[in-house]
């Protein structure tokens, strides 16, 4: 984004080629100058007149010609004896208690012995006259603090502080930054001139309390070991989240006026149109009273301090301290001209120089990723756009004149005169583009002052924070600069109060101002039953969240083989059983990779295969359900596409032999139906048996397709049902079966797990359901389109259903599964192959820089979709005994198999 160059450089001249300034300073040293040498010549002497008048007139020179950061000669002065000599450089904590004129000694306050030691010790004691004895709490530049958040500053500014959080910019598509960037410009143009608003971004490092929160509940029972280890390791990624620095961002606008309540409403409305403003943008906001207010100033005076900010609106009348009381530090020191000190903590002040003519968007967002504690702030003044024009309008007249001058100087040096100095082209060219800006486009001017504050503990760490911000700026092609002599003002103007007491400013365009977005990355900080899901990329922070808020909780896990899919689901699952106790699991495992899982945590694995002795009995059924629904339908409905699935071949099932097939299940069914207590479940062999008492020969062909699952080798499920099928978790493992069988045998798991789920439904149970390798399921159109409606169900039913297959291609393949991804609100995508990264990218429309987060990542990595939130993710679980229980890793395996 293009930078409008610093046009302050180009100062208005008057005659003989010197600014107004300079020629006061020049004509005011003459008047003195000259008749002073004129008078001293005859007493002292030619030479010594001479250098008597050199001397007299210097200041008048430096006045004329010093300038440093912008600011003229005697500014700087100003600010040197300010620090130096009318303010004390040591502000000791003092209170000012509202009662103590009516103690009669109003003199004598608590403090003041300690603040006599204190002071004594540092060179300055409060007898230097004239120096006013300024305390810390009155270097605090606010009048007052209302609990509504309304805070009065001098001068009649009223302001309020909005804190908002993040979106997701820098992993966001090319058209979503775009978006970004033109909501952000817009929110900008909001703030006309009679508004001046800050942006602070406050980095600070948390101790333990933080927003974090471990919720898994305590119990004991025989899953200690495993719980412990899981919190363990939550709670050091609590601790590792963007190491222990917590960043957060507030907007603080201010109003003129003539007292607080011309300047509430006004104030209200305002607040009203920033959040409705953010809102636009997608960002959550909300607005500070007075109490978060000050929690957020006593913050910012005690950097490191572990001491928690005790504060209510009660204690002001009660002990008659005032807000700042409560909020200011032990002490400031502001002695040096390049550093302070606050507490026992050493802070800097320093200004970002802009000389680039362009600026990325990564500047701010790499400065606020530092791992420093810091406060950058952002004081922006609207400039009235007439004036603005003028201004400019002005300047380029002022060019104009410049080049004429120029040009006059090289027709008498004998010159070309087209030949003019490079920078005045450019000043001229620049001067123009930026007057048709502001005429034509929706850009506005501002003055914008961008000061980084660096707090650190040692001053050895200070210098080495403030190397490393100033090494970004240079990066971008700005200067970070130290503020000589101001580091008060520019430490005040930190403070999230709306107080700007930095004289530097640099004119700017909305486009070059909204260039600093304060967008990065959303985070997923959910409380309650959240569950853990890995760290944020970018923010390093941990990743929270909660399927069951979702409006569809249905998920998937894609990934190419090896990526992490499988150990993903079953963290999560792990999680579940730790967070939420009532909640159960079941889980489909083609490959019985979950079986160690599942027997640590007291589940239930179900083999089926032809030599198991598991059974599932497909033929079980819960009649007692609620009204509306119609179990024995629903059975029917099951039996029927298995009969199906049994007979086989291309027509499947004719409409005569369904009628049977119904017929028999009702005939079967019957004596349940009726109600007839105490009757035994029936078996596939029932219906078989019936089967073969109809007359029609239809219903002998389908009989005779089952008698082989009945009689025949494959009795597998002409059993009664023998497991426990009701245990909290469940997991049914598919393993060793030839094609045919498998396809009957994930017919009747889909079955069984619908009708599990839907028993834990109607007693208020939520059930997770994981569907490993699912590709497999959906082989066979006819499984494939039960497990679709199976799928669709299920979200009604409270379930949690997860999917994991690393087969993206065949999941893609029919419309009807491509349906289910359109409508999946959770997806983890982990590392992905080349092809299946493609079709995603186009289906989800995943960007460019998101893409790379799947591309030859590492098991573990990849990005999280929640809702309408893409987040980056990195797990690394560590070693141990639950990193043994959720491998597949030959290696890993053996190291436990020889360690045991
Ligand atoms: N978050 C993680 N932290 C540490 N290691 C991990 C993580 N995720 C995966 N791994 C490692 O990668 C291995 C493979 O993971 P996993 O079994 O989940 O792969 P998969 O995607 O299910 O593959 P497949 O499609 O073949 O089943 C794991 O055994 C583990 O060693
Ligand atoms: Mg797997």
């Amino acid at each position: 984004m293009n930078v409008p160059n610093d046009l302050s450089k180009i100062k208005t001249k008057m005659a003989f080629n010197l600014t107004k300034r300079q020629l006061v300073c020049f004509g005011s040293a003459a008047a003195v100058g000259i008749p002073s040498y004129l008078l001293a010549r005859g007493s002292i002497g030619n030479t010594g007149a001479m250098f008597a008048m050199l001397v007299i007139m210097l200041p008048a020179f430096l006045l004329a010609m010093y300038e440093k950061d912008g600011l003229p000669f005697e500014k700087v002065v100003k600010n040197i004896i300010r620090a130096r000599f009318t303010r004390p450089g040591i502000r000791t904590y003092q209170t000012e208690n509202i009662y103590a004129p009516f103690t009669g000694r109003g003199a004598v306050r608590k403090e003041d012995a300690i603040a006599d030691t204190k002071t004594k010790s540092g060179r300055k004691a409060a007898k230097g006259k004239g120096r006013a004895a300024i305390s810390a709490q009155q270097s605090i530049p606010y009048i007052s603090m209302h609990p509504d958040g309304v805070c009065k500053l001098p001068g009649g500014l009223y302001t309020k502080t909005v804190e908002y959080e993040d979106i997701n910019y820098s992993v966001a598509s090319t058209e979503d930054q775009t978006a970004i960037f033109s909501g952000w410009s817009s929110f900008l143009n909001y703030f006309d001139s009679s508004l001046p608003f800050q942006l602070s971004f406050i980095n600070r490092r948390s101790h333990s309390r933080g927003r974090y929160k471990v919720n898994i509940p305590q119990a004991d029972d025989d899953f200690n070991s495993v719980r412990e280890e899981f919190t363990g390791m939550l709670k050091n990624q609590i601790a590792r989240s963007n190491n222990g620095i917590e960043r957060s961002k507030y907007i603080t606008f201010g109003i003129p006026a003539e007292g607080i309540a011309e300047a509430r409403p006004r104030l209200e409305r305002v607040e009203a149109d920033v959040m409705g403003n953010f809102k636009r943008l997608g960002v959550s906001s909300e607005p500070m009273d007075g109490r978060a207010r000050l929690a957020l100033l006593h913050s910012q005076m005690h950097p490191g301090s572990r001491e928690p900010f005790r504060f209510s609106w009660k204690d002001i009348p009660q002990t008659g301290l005032g807000t700042k009381d409560f909020i200011a530090p032990d002490s400031f020191d502001f002695r040096q001209s390049r550093l302070f000190r606050v507490g026992q903590y050493w802070g800097a002040v320093s200004y970002l120089q802009i000389l680039a003519s362009e600026l990325s968007d990564k500047l701010l967002a790499e400065i606020l990723e530092l791992d420093a504690e810091m406060t950058v702030t952002l004081h922006i003044q609207t400039v009235d756009q007439l004036k603005a024009i003028k201004t400019i309008k002005g300047k380029l007249s002022d060019i104009g004149k410049m080049k004429v001058e120029e040009q006059r100087k090289a027709v008498r040096a004998g010159y070309d005169p087209d030949i003019l100095p490079p920078d005045l082209i450019t000043f001229s060219k620049d001067a123009a583009d930026l007057l048709a800006d502001l005429q034509s486009r929706n850009e506005r001017m501002f003055l914008l002052t961008f000061t980084v504050v660096n707090l650190a503990p040692t001053r050895q760490r200070l210098e080495n924070d403030v190397f490393t911000v100033g090494g970004i700026a240079q990066k971008y092609n700005c200067a970070l600069k130290r503020l000589d002599w101001q580091q008060e003002q520019g430490f005040v103007s930190s403070l999230a109060l709306g107080v700007n007491e930095v004289e530097i400013k640099r004119g700017m365009t909305t486009s070059s101002t909204a260039i600093f977005i304060p967008f990065m990355t959303r985070e997923l900080r959910m409380d309650g039953q959240a569950l853990y899901y890995g760290m944020n990329a970018l923010s390093h922070n941990v990743i929270m969240a909660d399927r069951k808020k979702l409006k569809s909780a249905n998920g998937m896990y894609l990934g190419s083989t090896g990526s992490g899919k499988s150990f993903a689901a079953k963290r999560e699952l792990l999680n579940v059983f730790l967070t939420i106790p009532q909640d159960r699991i079941i889980i489909v495992d083609p490959m019985g990779e979950y079986a160690p899982l599942v027997k640590r945590l007291g589940g239930q694995v179900i083999e089926i295969a032809p030599d198991s002795p598991h059974h599932l009995n497909p033929m079980d059924v819960e009649l007692n359900m609620t009204a509306g629904e119609s179990p024995l339908s629903m059975k029917a409905d099951f039996l029927l596409s298995l009969c199906e699935l049994v007979v086989g071949g291309k027509e499947g099932l004719q409409p005569i032999e369904k009628t049977v097939v119904d017929r028999c299940v009702r005939l079967v069914y019957r004596e349940q139906a009726l109600g007839l207590g105490n009757t035994k479940t029936p078996l596939l062999q029932d219906l078989y048996e019936e089967l073969l008492k109809q007359p029609e020969p239809e219903a002998r062909r389908v009989a005779t397709a089952l008698e082989l699952y009945c009689t025949g080798s494959l009795n597998l499920f002409n059993h009664p049902t023998n497991v426990k099928t009701d245990s909290r978790v469940v997991c049914v493992v598919l393993k060793n079966m030839g094609e045919n069988l498998r396809k009957i045998a994930m017919h009747i798991t889909n079955e069984f797990v619908s009708q599990a789920v839907d028993t834990n439904f109607r007693e208020g149970v939520a059930t997770w359901c994981y569907f490993d390798e699912f590709h497999v399921l959906l082989r066979d159109p006819l499984t494939a389109s039960y497990f679709v409606a199976v799928w669709k169900m299920l979200r009604k039913k409270g379930c949690v259903p997860s999917a994991l297959t690393q087969n993206v291609k065949d999941l893609l393949a029919s419309r009807e599964i491509e349906n289910i991804l359109d409508n999946t609100d959770f997806m983890i995508l982990l590392s992905q192959a080349q092809s299946d990264r493609a079709i995603l990218a186009r289906q989800l429309g995943i960007s460019e820089h998101q893409l790379s987060y799947i591309t030859h990542s590492n098991s573990g990595e990849g990005l999280l979709f929640y809702g309408n939130v893409t987040i980056p993710f990195i797990d690394r679980f560590p070693k141990g005994e639950i990193y043994n229980l959720l491998t597949t890793r030959p290696e890993d395996m053996k190291n436990e198999t020889k360690t045991e």
